[in-house]
């Protein structure tokens, strides 16, 4: 299960949703940047690395290879769940996964900073920094964490070298490396029990034909090679990530759900294209609560945008979609999609891969008209107004994709399954009977 756009998707609950039928949940990529919303009963739950699936007692949840965990989030995040009696047991830590240090934290600012206009808008979480270092081989490992005397040496040689960046480059006080020894050494000691071999634990788990949910965190357009960039995150949140981020090949995926919002949502810098202004995104915002679970900043706000759905499907190899927060759009009396790009006087229906060339395009949009009826109590595709089906078939139609779950609002019930997302009908991906759109084609 994958974001099919800038992240913030409403992923938290779809896989919290199919984390029903799953026997294990595994997260390959990202790090505490990602936020997770989950809503049970009157309990919400935030989570950063911890897949929802923690939620259901008998759910296996992996923090994979490809993750880069800071500990003293994991260790809190921890804590909050057996605050709320969620037991952690069946939580396991990728020993192969790469650990998030004070220093990567204050490069991450600092840069941010240095950047000026230029910034990228980082949740300030490390996350660049720490796959940075992981590509130049000086990062550490959790299994490093899990030999001490490795460890100190390790720690020492890296806070030295990042001490002389921090005073020399962003005249920073430098860290003081025997706090941080001591820090991350009782860290490790805390998170010994849950450190395994994690390709070798999923594999067994396929060996033994369970159910395995790959949760992305992020989404497609802040995939590091085929988003927004350089206004993307620095790992891979695409459905192909999932394999080198767990340590499985391709073979063993059945089955590719992406979920998207039924309106489109971006925090942090960088060219959006069908961003609005003015009441309509204020009314989104408010309606959606879009404020960041991570950082609490506003999120923008803009109409769905289908030539990113496109490249989703595209780029994902998308089986079929669950469309979230549909009720946002419950008060609007007609509502937008973005079908193509004006770019420099020439329709563009293609996202081009240039950062100023994307800066440049105009949406160029199809109107709909609205239902202006409340949906989220509606349980069934019939119970749906009218206006509000054509909108969904037609966002089915010009992505060619099944939707297979509509939510209209963040508990548990208030969602629509349309058809299995697990187990299919699995559809071919170009099947689209007689769509409009044919000039859309390949
Ligand atoms: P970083 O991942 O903290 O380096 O941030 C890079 C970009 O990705 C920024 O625009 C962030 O706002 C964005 N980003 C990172 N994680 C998430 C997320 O979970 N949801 C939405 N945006 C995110
Ligand atoms: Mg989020």
């Amino acid at each position: 299960m994958i974001g099919a756009q800038w992240g913030d998707e409403g992923k938290g609950k779809i896989t919290d949703l199919l984390s029903r039928s799953a026997d294990m949940v595994v997260r390959s990529q990202g790090g505490v940047n990602a936020g997770h919303t989950v809503v049970v009963q009157d309990q919400t739950f935030k989570l950063h690395l911890i897949p929802s699936g923690i939620l259901y007692p008998d759910t296996e949840c992996i923090i994979g290879s490809g993750t880069v965990i800071d500990p003293s989030v994991l260790l809190e995040e921890m804590q909050q769940l057996r605050d709320l009696k969620v037991s952690t047991e069946n939580l396991f830590i990728s020993q192969t996964a790469h650990v998030t240090m004070p220093y990567h934290r204050l490069i991450d600012k600092a840069s941010e900073e240095k950047r000026g206009k230029h910034k990228i808008g980082t949740t300030g979480r490390g996350i660049g920094p720490t796959y940075a270092d992981k590509s130049e081989r000086t990062g550490i490992r959790i299994i490093d964490l899990m030999n001490t005397d490795d460890l100190r040496a390790k720690l020492a040689w890296a806070i030295n070298y990042k001490n002389a960046i921090l005073e020399k480059l962003y005249n920073l006080p430098p860290l003081n490396p025997e706090t941080v020894i001591t820090e991350y050494l009782d860290y490790a000691e805390q998170l010994r029990p849950h450190v395994v071999d994690s390709s070798l634990k999923i594999y067994k788990a396929i060996r033994q034909k369970k159910n395995i949910l790959f949760e992305g965190a992020q989404g497609t357009l802040l995939d590091l090679d085929h988003g927004t960039y350089p206004y993307v995150t620095s790992s891979n949140p695409i459905a192909g990530g999932a394999c080198v981020g767990s340590g499985i090949g391709p073979t063993v995926i059945d089955r590719v759900i992406g979920v998207a919002k039924a309106y489109t949502t971006r925090v942090g810098e960088g060219p959006f294209p069908t961003e609005l202004e003015g009441p309509i995104e204020q009314l989104l915002c408010d309606r959606g609560a879009e404020f960041g679970t991570t950082t609490g900043r506003r999120r923008r706000c803009g109409w769905f945008d289908a030539v990113i759905g496109r490249y989703a499907v595209r780029i994902n190899g998308l089986d079929c979609l669950a469309i979230t927060k549909l009720d946002v759009l419950d008060t609007l009396p007609e509502i937008k999609v973005c079908v193509a790009y004006e770019l420099d006087g020439k329709t563009c229906r293609h996202l081009p891969s240039s950062a100023s060339e994307f800066a440049r395009c105009q949406p160029m949009y199809h109107t709909l008209p609205g239902w202006e009826k409340p949906t989220s109590d509606c349980r069934s595709l019939d119970d749906l107004p009218e206006q509000a089906l054509d909108y969904l078939r037609f966002l089915a139609e010009i992505m060619e994709v099944p939707i297979a779950i509509v939510s209209l609002g963040a508990s548990r019930d208030q969602t629509i399954i349309v058809e299995d997302p697990i187990h299919g009908p699995k559809r071919a991906l170009l099947d689209h009977n007689g769509s409009p759109w044919d000039a859309m084609t390949y």
